[in-house]
């Protein structure tokens, strides 16, 4: 069967520096996983690899059973309809109102304008934000430029979306609100979701399983309850560590 996603073996070096060395898992269509990890542990440069903005050394990621990495520059484009990299940070374009920002990917498309208002519309309503389609980016806060960065990610409708820290820098509530968008874009949709974060409760709260990631390589990986309950001292250190420190702590360092 294929896979969503498979990466198998991924290899990737800065320099002298090792991010990436040797990490090798699958995510099934429809699963969403949470990959857990240090600032710096190569979260973001694994999603990118997966969605071809970077190339491994070694190793291959597979999309639908298809690595971005073989194609040309022009064919990447066109072969990640089906996936979407929601950024870290909104990075919304300021000079434009909300409703240009999330409308973009298919103003793009060259989409009929009307058309286009119209999903608009629908993705912003997904997100909660109905009200903010005439506004600028500058007249919200944080939390709610985030939800439009995602109402821009959704609005191709992908089967796929690769969320990279999602929650990071927001307070609970909207943390609680982002969360419930993943989930229901999972079991509403159908979406296989990776999502990229340091945060221990959001990636209990989305994930069906955990990848932890260390120094490179998967330190530990498994149901939430797995995780919950793993014999692993490290495995427990991060997790109570991350409870005592508060949810928007990062993941302490933590070696045995
Ligand atoms: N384009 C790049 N050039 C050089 N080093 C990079 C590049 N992208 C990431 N790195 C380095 O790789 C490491 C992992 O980065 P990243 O994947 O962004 O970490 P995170 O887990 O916080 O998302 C960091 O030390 C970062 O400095
Ligand atoms: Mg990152």
């Amino acid at each position: 069967m294929t896979h969503a996603i498979e990466v198998r073996d991924l290899t990737k070096t800065f320099g002298a520096q090792r991010v990436l060395a040797g990490v090798s898992f699958t995510v099934a269509r429809g699963e969403s996983v949470a990959v857990l990890g240090r600032s710096g542990t190569g979260k973001s440069v694994l999603l990118k690899t997966i969605i071809g903005l970077m190339d491994p050394d070694a190793g291959t990621a597979l999309v639908e059973g298809r690595s971005f990495n073989v194609l040309s520059e022009r064919e990447r484009l066109k072969a990640r309809t089906g996936i979407t990299y929601a950024f870290q940070g909104a990075a919304l374009f300021d000079s434009l109102s909300v409703a240009d920002n999330v409308g973009f990917p298919l103003l793009q498309a060259r989409r009929p304008a009307d058309e286009v208002r119209r999903r608009v519309e629908e993705a912003l309503a997904t997100v909660d934000l109905a009200d903010a389609i005439d506004k600028v980016p500058s007249e919200l806060s944080g939390g709610m430029q985030k939800r439009v960065g995602l109402a821009r990610a959704i609005i191709t409708k992908p089967a796929i979306i690769l969320y990279d820290e999602p929650t990071t820098g927001l307070d609970p509530l909207t943390t609680d609100v982002i969360n419930r968008i993943i989930l229901r874009l999972q079991r509403e949709r159908g979406v296989t979701a990776m999502v990229v974060t340091h945060d221990m409760d959001s990636a209990f709260t989305v994930a069906d399983r955990i990848i932890m990631l260390e120094e490179g390589r998967i330190a530990a990986s498994g149901t939430p309850d797995e995780i919950r309950n793993h014999s692993s001292p490290w495995v427990q250190r991060f997790i109570t560590g991350q409870s005592a420190g508060g949810s928007s702590a990062r993941l302490p360092v933590v070696r045995d």
